[in-house]
């Protein structure tokens, strides 16, 4: 049976066995079911969510944020970080803090970070001998040098790795709300800003701060009052630089190489562009591997009006006042309006298409710093000889029973590097 067979076969009486049907298919079987809803019902009401998966009704939700609001991020984030971007939709706090963010986070950063990002590549690959595993040695350990060194929140490892997983677990994977995923949330954001309290007062105390990373461009422009940024404002919007960054660039970096390494037709045309140290073609097949197997399929908006969605289809569809949105980004880059011959596996794509950083008022605000840094670090795994997955289970994606990648296993011909 498909799934929208089954579960059009459980009574509308009993929502707690459709709820769970519809978490079971989505953690075991996404691509199946998404294929089937975007056909058949692209917009699915269930006791979860709506769930939207055409780009046309995706993008009209993510462009209407003030129909279509974050404010159901509030009650994960405001109790652990505080009030944050993410949660808040055309308000000062938005329009001041992202304007910030973004000007502490310079493009011309980009070259130095795809510098910095090949040294830890390189340096981990050259301590291995003919294999290792992504996620224990390189996919993690990069996005946490990149916090640590490159945006200068420099907390000791163990506690940036488990503040990381417990926020962004809590934040955008417990969609059934687990209590437990939600404490642990917010007693790593406490102890987060308990730990950054003094670490950032020493800087504001220190006039003479000359370091040219983010942190401290946020210090400096704080002591402004034009600004205007208080304190605790600060405080938060640096917690924002480590939730955001570490689990999603590592199940990125992880989820597109497994992707490019298990595609024998793919393989040798990436592998020339990742030692094409002239050009960026990397970067497409990075985008393009991703989209099938997106590190997020799904936005979650709530309804702040009733209003129809799919206008002017024959699906379309009232929306009540409340009801909880799910404008499936992941479908949306298989819907043939958006992504022509959507199945196949096309470099040429326009980059600006994909939507795995999101789009609209919330569009990721580590954009650029992703699409350096995955690419880049993809760029120097393939380049090994003989560049494969490891044999066996280790060379499939381990998520050890929860929200992020493990482990991932590969190998390479190390004779070959000598
Ligand atoms: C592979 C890496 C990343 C992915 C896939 C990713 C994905 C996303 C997505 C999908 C959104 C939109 C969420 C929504 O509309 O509900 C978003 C927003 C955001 N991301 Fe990222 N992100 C990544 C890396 C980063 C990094 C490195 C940072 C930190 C610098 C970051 C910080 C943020 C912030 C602060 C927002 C909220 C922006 C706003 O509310 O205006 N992300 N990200």
């Amino acid at each position: 049976m498909s799934f929208l067979q089954e579960y059009d076969s459980i009574s509308t009486n009993d929502p707690s066995a459709q709820a769970a049907f519809v978490i079971k298919w989505l953690r075991g079987n996404p691509t199946a079911m998404f294929d089937e809803l975007r056909a058949d019902r692209p917009i699915f009401i269930n006791p979860v969510f709506t769930m939207v998966v055409r780009a046309t009704d995706v993008l009209d939700i993510l462009s209407q944020h003030q129909l279509f609001s974050v404010r159901l991020n509030a009650k994960s984030m405001d109790p652990a970080v505080g009030p944050f971007m993410l949660a808040r939709d055309e308000t000062e706090l938005n329009w001041h803090e992202k304007s910030i963010m973004r000007a502490v986070l310079r493009h011309d950063d980009l070259p130095r970070l795809k510098a910095f990002v090949g040294s830890i590549v390189t340096s981990e690959l050259s301590t291995s001998e003919g294999g290792l595993d992504v996620v224990a040695r390189i996919s993690r350990l990069v996005p946490l040098r990149i916090v640590q060194s490159f945006f200068g929140f420099a907390a000791p490892d163990e506690l940036m790795l488990k503040w990381s997983f417990a926020t962004q677990h809590a934040m955008f994977r417990n969609l059934g709300g687990d209590p437990v995923v939600e404490r642990a949330c917010i007693d790593a954001g406490v102890e987060m800003r308990n730990w950054l309290w003094p670490f950032l007062a020493a800087k504001w105390a220190d006039p003479g701060l000359s370091d040219d990373t983010p942190v401290d461009r946020l210090i400096r422009l704080s002591r402004n009052c034009d600004l205007a940024i208080a304190t605790d404002r600060v405080v938060s919007n640096v917690c924002g630089l480590l939730v955001g960054a570490i689990e999603t660039m590592s199940q990125a970096i992880v989820q597109s190489l497994e992707q490019l390494l298990q595609r024998n037709d793919v393989l040798p045309a990436a592998i020339k562009a990742a030692k094409d140290l002239g050009s960026d073609d990397i970067h497409s097949y990075a985008l393009e591997a991703l989209r099938f197997n997106p590190i997020t399929a799904m936005q979650i908006r709530y309804a702040e009006r009733d209003c129809q969605l799919g206008v002017g289809t024959p699906y379309a569809t009232k929306i009540t006042r409340g009801s909880r949105i799910a404008a499936c980004t992941g479908p949306a880059m298989f819907d043939e309006g958006l992504f022509r011959e959507a199945s196949a596996f096309k470099v040429d794509r326009p980059r600006e298409s994909y939507l795995h950083l999101g789009f609209g008022h919330h569009e990721c605000l580590g954009k650029y710093v992703a699409l350096v840094a995955i690419p880049e670090t993809v760029r120097h795994l393939l380049s090994m000889p003989g560049i494969r997955r490891a044999a066996g289970d280790s060379g499939k994606i381990d998520f050890a029973g929860g929200p992020f990648p493990e482990h991932f296993s590969i190998e390479w011909d190390q004779a070959k590097l000598q």
